[in-house]
């Protein structure tokens, strides 16, 4: 029986690989390999041709030439690194392991200050054979996956949002378990539904969300910790609540206001919610967020009592932040005007999120409450404001 290519062709909706016979056997025996802690024998097996590279070294891998140490430093890849997290995160790694241990990537073109503070590729994670190559030639061993489409911005796109979301997710779990990498997967809030507790919600309950881009996160979740039973895939995954940031942009999620009332606060002093006054909804800082990552990504595999875990930190409605934010900018005007599409999709999300389990097993503890992250985000703000002042008058 041809096992790889039953293998190969049950989850792809992208049809054509560009070599996946090459390697397709020998992974498939890899597997097996592994999940039975026989790897050596797969390699034994494997003919030379099996191990021969078979797809040409990548062109524009512009780092080949950089040597990476034979440190313990992971060698990192992180897919849609240009958008809202991704390059905070890249910052937070290379601090740690090095700046060229660590690769940004994305399919769009970076901002200068961004391309010269590190390696960055064009990686598109619905071109199978290029991201091989990436991971292949600069022998990447952690893999953090940010490409997605949020929830907003999903719904008005829904067959770009199933493909970006889940056929490449599933290029990213083959890729890693062929190549043994630790793999990130980043999933949401948003991966619960109307039928799930809100109030609070635990890591393990009923899962039905109601837009493409819940039901591709609950699928990330399934498949990864699948992997992991099946293949011994060292997959994890934090469930993120909205992310708040002040140098970089949301990209089209459900949350997003609670990062545009800052800049419009700053700017126009008015600002207009797209959600309802009430509206609960768990949040973090960005810092908290990244660091979480990094943690969940070091902590030791035996302390994991589960794959994919809740993380909170704070948990607020428009009202209240209007609040904490007119402390700092009392003029500032607010108007609700509800965006329809999005309050559904908030009124069927998770109103405080339950992290014990999180806590617990790998000792997971935020730094940022309200009026910390809305003091933070003025300071920031502030400081990028007078830089930018400076640089107009010189
Ligand atoms: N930001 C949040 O509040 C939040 C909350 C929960 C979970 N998350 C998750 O964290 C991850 C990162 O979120 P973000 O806010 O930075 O997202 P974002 O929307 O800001 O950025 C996503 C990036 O993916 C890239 N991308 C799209 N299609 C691609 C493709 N085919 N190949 C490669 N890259 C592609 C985009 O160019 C973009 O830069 C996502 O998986 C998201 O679901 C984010």
């Amino acid at each position: 029986m041809d096992n790889s290519h039953s293998f190969k062709n049950s989850n792809w909706l992208d049809g054509e690989r560009l070599c996946p016979i090459n390697v397709s056997p020998l992974f498939f025996s890899f597997l097996l390999c592994k999940a039975t802690g026989k790897k050596g024998e797969a390699l034994k097996n494997a003919s030379h041709e099996e191990l021969e590279p078979s797809c040409q070294a990548a062109s524009d891998a512009s780092f080949h030439s950089v040597s990476f140490s034979e440190s313990d430093h992971p060698r990192v890849l992180i897919t849609g690194g240009l958008g809202q997290l991704g390059v905070g995160l890249a910052k937070l790694l290379r601090k740690r392991f090095g700046k060229n241990n660590v690769i940004l990537s994305d399919i769009r073109k970076p901002p200068d200050n961004v391309f010269h503070s590190g390696p960055f590729i064009y990686s598109d994670i619905l071109d199978y054979k290029n991201l091989r190559e990436i991971v292949v030639n600069n022998r990447i061993t952690w893999l953090f996956h940010y490409s997605a489409l949020l929830s907003a911005v999903g719904e008005a796109n829904v067959p770009l949002a199933r493909s970006v979301n889940i056929t490449g997710l599933h290029n990213i779990l083959d890729i890693a378990a062929e190549h043994s990498l630790r793999l990130f997967v980043p999933s949401t809030i948003g991966a619960f539904g109307p039928t799930s507790p809100r109030n609070p919600t635990p890591d393990l309950c009923i899962q039905r969300p109601r837009t493409i881009y819940g039901v591709s996160k609950v699928h990330a979740e399934l498949m990864g910790e699948y992997y992991h039973y099946r293949y011994g895939l060292d997959f994890r995954c934090l469930r993120y609540p909205g992310i708040i940031s002040a140098d970089s942009k949301p990209g089209g999620g459900t949350t997003d206001y609670a990062v545009q009332i800052f800049h419009d606060a700053m700017k126009t002093g008015k600002f207009q919610c797209n959600l309802k006054p009430d509206t609960r909804l768990p949040m973090m800082y960005i810092d908290d967020c990244l660091r979480a990552t990094l943690e969940i990504m070091e902590a030791p595999a035996e302390g994991l009592s589960m794959r994919t875990y809740n993380i909170s930190a704070l948990s607020f409605t428009p009202e209240e932040l209007v609040q904490e934010v007119q402390k700092h900018i009392p003029e500032l005007e607010v108007s609700y005007k509800v965006d329809a599409v999005r309050q559904a999709i908030a009124d069927s999300w998770p109103m405080i999120f339950d992290d014990s389990n999180a806590r617990q097993d790998w000792g997971w503890k935020h730094d940022y409450d309200l009026p910390d992250l809305v003091n933070t985000m003025f300071t920031f703000l502030d400081s990028a404001r007078s830089i930018s002042r400076v640089a107009q008058v010189n």
